[in-house]
């Protein structure tokens, strides 16, 4: 088939809930990937977050190819290995001390608020309240937009999951009045990724931790970005010296594997019962040994320590080019241009070979696997001032500022 049959046929079949770009990748190999006409493209996405390890890492394909011939999937009905093989190792490497698996981010979210619920019930029937950010994502199930704080992906699916409330983000006062003894949870997001990169202040923060522990509500934070590597820690919480109650994770977790996950620590970890939460597929054997052989590579390869360090590297290299402010925390990275040529900037990268994020009118948002070079990033540098060029000299530029790359 042919780059348009394809499209086509994408078209005919496939509910359009996406609008994709009009490229048909076919093969990916570490920070690389090619489409149907067999173009080359330095990946500064990694399938949002997903690919930390870069496509096709060879441990992840091999335990998969192994694991698939041995045993895939037998409901949760039972006991496998590697499901808490899986959920010790990240238990170890973390501040929590159980783990409910599952398949998505929105999923380990729904979680995240059952759990919460559930918790806060066992005060007081009133305890329902949840407060999470304006400017978050947190998924697309019905819990998940609800908390999610961005009007335009909620406005058709109303009425909501009634007992949120959003606050501005990084407002402790707001935080304040939002919270009471009827909040069970907050949910934030360390730093909020899909509406643009923005890192939480350490104070806000250390603000929320210490509301929620004042009435007796659960900190969670979604992880689901920031986790495992990608913002220069293991865990973006360990920036800020703040440990919530409750994390989610997915994305990176399993290495390109669909797989999500909840942690929680303390009483927290006990909450949940038989009957009270479930997931067909959640950390099967399949998925389990892809998430090993992932957390394996970050951890023996030294991945969380390149992206810090090639992070740092490109926030450099971008702050050089002077065109744009610039925001991000290792490997999680946006700059924001002065003029609305976002989408515009984003095609000429992708025209260049490198595929980058375009959010809202002016912002490029780049999540590279934790492998790249600083050799990839000199060359995704080049393309990228080629590509803002391209699409008209940004006016009234100013001298770029960093933010929030150090905390
Ligand atoms: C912080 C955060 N939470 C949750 C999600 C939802 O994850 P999923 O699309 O796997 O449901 C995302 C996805 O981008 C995310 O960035």
């Amino acid at each position: 088939m042919n780059y348009e049959e394809i499209i086509d046929m994408d078209k005919q079949y496939v509910m359009t809930t996406y609008a994709r770009q009009p490229v048909v990748f076919v093969r990916g190999r570490g920070a690389r990937v090619w489409d149907a006409n067999g173009k080359e493209y330095l990946d500064f996405l990694a399938g949002i977050a997903v690919n930390g390890l870069g496509h096709c890492h060879p441990r992840v394909v091999e335990a998969i190819r192994e694991q698939a011939g041995v045993l895939m999937h037998t409901s949760n009905l039972y006991y496998t290995e590697l499901q808490p093989r899986l959920a010790r190792m990240l238990v170890d490497w973390s501040d929590f001390n159980r783990v409910f698996f599952c398949n998505s981010g929105a999923e380990a979210n729904e979680a995240a608020i059952k759990l919460a619920r559930k918790w806060g019930k066992r005060t007081s029937p009133d305890k329902f309240e949840v407060a999470t950010a304006l400017g978050s994502f947190h998924g697309r199930t019905m819990g998940a937009i609800t908390a999610t704080g961005q009007p335009k992906y909620q406005e058709a699916f109303k009425p909501l999951v009634p007992g949120f409330k959003h606050v501005p983000y990084n407002s402790i006062g707001a935080l304040e009045e939002a919270v009471s003894d009827a909040t069970c949870a907050v949910i934030l997001e360390p730093v909020q990724g899909e509406s643009g990169v923005h890192p939480a202040s350490r104070e806000y923060l250390e603000a929320a931790r210490e509301l929620c522990d004042r009435v007796g509500a659960l900190l969670i934070f979604d992880e689901v970005q920031t986790g495992l590597g990608r913002t220069g820690k293991l865990f973006a919480y360990e920036h800020f010296g703040v440990v919530p109650d409750v994390m989610t994770l997915a994305k990176t977790l399993a290495g390109g594997f669909p797989m999500g996950a909840c942690l929680a620590r303390g009483e927290a970890a006990n909450v949940l019962q038989p009957g009270d939460h479930a997931a067909t597929f959640g950390g099967n054997p399949l998925a389990s040994a892809a998430a090993i052989a992932s957390l394996s590579a970050i951890h023996e390869e030294g991945l969380v320590e390149n992206a810090r360090d090639v992070g740092q590297y490109f926030l450099s290299k971008l702050r050089e080019l002077r065109i744009a402010e610039v925001r991000g925390l290792g490997l999680m990275v946006a700059v924001e241009l002065e003029d609305p040529v976002g989408k515009a900037a984003a095609a000429a990268c992708m025209d260049g070979g490198l595929i980058v994020n375009a959010i809202g009118e002016n912002i490029l948002r780049f999540l590279p696997p934790l492998i790249i070079t600083r050799d990839d990033v000199d060359r995704a540098i080049g393309i990228l001032e080629g590509a803002i060029s391209a699409v008209g000299p940004v006016a009234g530029a100013r001298a770029a500022r960093v933010t929030s790359s150090e905390l």
